[in-house]
C-alpha cells in the first residue's frame, strides 16, 4: 500500500519514534511505501510532500521534534482546504495521522464526512486525549518538570522563599499533578478546579508557622481563580484562534507575596517541557502505537485511533477520543492525594 503520514499540532517527544515504527514495520512486514506530508495538515492542503522511507528514519528514535514538521493548520479552517486535502489524499491508499485534539478533530471530520481511510495516533504532552490511559510525550514532560522542581527546592530553602513553578496544561492539569506530587509540591493548582487564593495563602502561612521554611507551588498554565476572588488574567489568541497561555504564575506569586509577606519567585517552564529526547517509556509507547497504527491500516480499521488501555494497545473509534466532552481530566481522587501534603 502507499501510506501517507503527517504530524500535526504542538510537537511532542516521541513523534519521530512513531514515524520510525510505522515506516519500519510497514516496509519490513507489509511491503508498504510511504509519503510524508510537511507541517501537518498544511502539507496535505498544499500538496507539500517529503520523502519517507526506512533510510530517512535512521537515527531519529531519540530525537525530539518531528522530521515531518508540524503546524496547527486544519483543512476545515482554510478556504477550499477540504477539497484540496481530498485531491492530495487521492494519491495514497491510507493516511496515518499523528496529532492531538485539533489535528485528530480534523481527521475525524474527514473520516466521517468524506470516508478518508485514516488511522489516528494520539500525541500530546498534556495527556488530555480521551479513550487512552496516556499519550506519549506526557511522561517526558513530567520528568522534565519534576527535575526542575527538585532544583527549585534547594534554592527555595536557601532563600526561604515561595517558588511558583508554571507548567503546561491548557485545559487539564496532568503535568502539574504528576510533577507536583513527584516533586513534593506544597500546592498544586490545575484548570479542573479553580483556585481560592485565600485558601492557598492560609495553607502556606500554616506550613511556615510549623517551621517549614520554603514552599513550592506548581500551577498549570490554564488554571484560573475562582469567580469573585481575584481577576483572571487576560488571554491573547494566536493566529489559529488558540488562547496563548502562560503567565498565571506571575499573578499567583505577586498575590502570595502581597498577602503573606513571603518573598516569592516565578519559574515558567514553557516549551522546555516539549523539547529534547523522549524518555524510554515514551519511546516504547510511541513505538507500540506506530506499529499498531500500520497494522490497523492493513486491517482496514479506518476511523480508529490506537490507544493504551490496561497496558495493552487497542483500537477505539476516533469519535470516542476527541470532540466535545471527551477531554480526559484529572480525577478528584488524585487531587486528594496531593492535598494531604498541603498541610
Ligand atoms: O501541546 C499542547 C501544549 O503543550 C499546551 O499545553 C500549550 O498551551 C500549547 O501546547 C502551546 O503551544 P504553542 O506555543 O506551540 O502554540
Amino acid at each position: 500500500m502507499k501510506v501517507g503520514v503527517l504530524t500535526g499540532g504542538g510537537d511532542c517527544p516521541g513523534l519521530n519514534a512513531v514515524i520510525r515504527a510505522v515506516v519500519r514495520k510497514g516496509e519490513a512486514i507489509h511491503g508498504d511505501e510511504f509519503v510524508g506530508y510537511a507541517d501537518g495538515w498544511r502539507g496535505v492542503v498544499e500538496g507539500l510532500t517529503l520523502p519517507l522511507d526506512g533510510h530517512r528514519c535512521r537515527g531519529i528514535l531519540p530525537r525530539g521534534g518531528t522530521i515531518l514538521g508540524t503546524s496547527r493548520v486544519s483543512p476545515q479552517q482554510v478556504s477550499g482546504g477540504v477539497e484540496a486535502a481530498l485531491r492530495t489524499l487521492a494519491d495514497v491508499d491510507a493516511l496515518v495521522v499523528i496529532g492531538g485534539e485539533g489535528t485528530l478533530g480534523a481527521a475525524l471530520r474527514l473520516a466521517v464526512d468524506h470516508e478518508v481511510p485514516l488511522v489516528a495516533v494520539p500525541k500530546t504532552i498534556d495527556n488530555d486525549i480521551g479513550a487512552t490511559e496516556v499519550t506519549f510525550g506526557f511522561h517526558t514532560a513530567v520528568q522534565i518538570a519534576t527535575d526542575a522542581i527538585d532544583r527549585l527546592h534547594t534554592t527555595a530553602e536557601a532563600h526561604d522563599r515561595v517558588m511558583v513553578c508554571e507548567v503546561m496544561g491548557r485545559n487539564v492539569g496532568w503535568i502539574a499533578m504528576y510533577a507536583g506530587i513527584a516533586g513534593g509540591a506544597a500546592e498544586i493548582i490545575i484548570p479542573e478546579e479553580p483556585f481560592d487564593i485565600d485558601a492557598i495563602c492560609a495553607d502556606l502561612v500554616r506550613r511556615h508557622q510549623m517551621g517549614r521554611y520554603a514552599s513550592i507551588v506548581v500551577v498549570a498554565e490554564g488554571a484560573l481563580p475562582q469567580a469573585g476572588t481575584i481577576p483572571a488574567p487576560e488571554r491573547e489568541v494566536d493566529i489559529y484562534g488558540h488562547a496563548r497561555l502562560g503567565g498565571i504564575a506571575n499573578l499567583l506569586a505577586s498575590e502570595i507575596e502581597h498577602r503573606t509577606g513571603f518573598e516569592s519567585r516565578v519559574t515558567i517552564l514553557g516549551h522546555v517541557q516539549r523539547g529534547g529526547t523522549p524518555t524510554a517509556f515514551d519511546r516504547v509507547l510511541a513505538t507500540r502505537f506506530g506499529m499498531a497504527a500500520i497494522d490497523a491500516v492493513h486491517a482496514g480499521a479506518f476511523g480508529q485511533m490506537v490507544a493504551l488501555q490496561a497496558g495493552r494497545i487497542v483500537l477505539v473509534p476516533l469519535g470516542e477520543a476527541v470532540g466535545s466532552g471527551k477531554t480526559k481530566r484529572v480525577p478528584h481522587d488524585l487531587v486528594e492525594v496531593a492535598e494531604v501534603f498541603y498541610r
